[in-house]
């Protein structure tokens, strides 16, 4: 069974999507084995996206994610790393296929909702970095 992680943004909490985006987890029959709402520091956004360190975007980005609180989650089901990035859709909303939760609600490409690792070595290096194993339901 695999495992991934999933954050919803400073603009998705805060324009109030939290439901939105656990509805369509679930409705897809994503299974949630971890949830907490966490407002990152710089040092901790700048360890979470080190391997963006060297982009030209890397310090709007972690000006971004530490600008409000996030939620961060455990997902856990078959091939869930692929499926969670289908509902995310791309990471610029404008190429985002239609009914993805970037398509519908992204602004901007950076302010695009929602997180997800794209690798099961970044889901395990990300869910380590905000979880330990007791608050894993698992
Ligand atoms: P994420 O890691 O957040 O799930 O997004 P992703 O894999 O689809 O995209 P990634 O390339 O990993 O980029 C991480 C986040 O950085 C912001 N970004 N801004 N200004 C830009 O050109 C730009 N490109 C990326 C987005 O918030 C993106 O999700
Ligand atoms: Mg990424």
């Amino acid at each position: 069974m695999e495992r991934t992680l999933s954050i919803i943004k400073p603009d998705g909490v805060g324009r109030g999507l939290i439901g939105e985006v656990v509805k369509r987890l679930e409705a897809n029959n994503i299974k949630i084995i971890a949830m907490k709402m966490l407002h990152l520091t710089k040092a901790q956004a700048q360890g979470f996206y080190a391997v963006h360190k060297e982009r030209p975007f890397f310090s709007s980005l972690t000006d971004f994610m530490t600008s409000g609180p996030v939620v961060v989650m455990v997902l856990e089901g078959e091939g869930v790393i692929a499926k969670y990035r289908e509902l995310m859709g791309a990471t610029n909303y404008k190429e985002a296929a239609e009914g993805t939760i970037r398509r519908d609600f992204a602004t901007d490409i950076e302010k695009n909702v929602v997180h997800g690792s794209d690798s099961p070595e970044s889901a395990d290096f990300e869910i380590n970095y905000y979880f330990n194993s007791f608050e894993i339901i698992g």
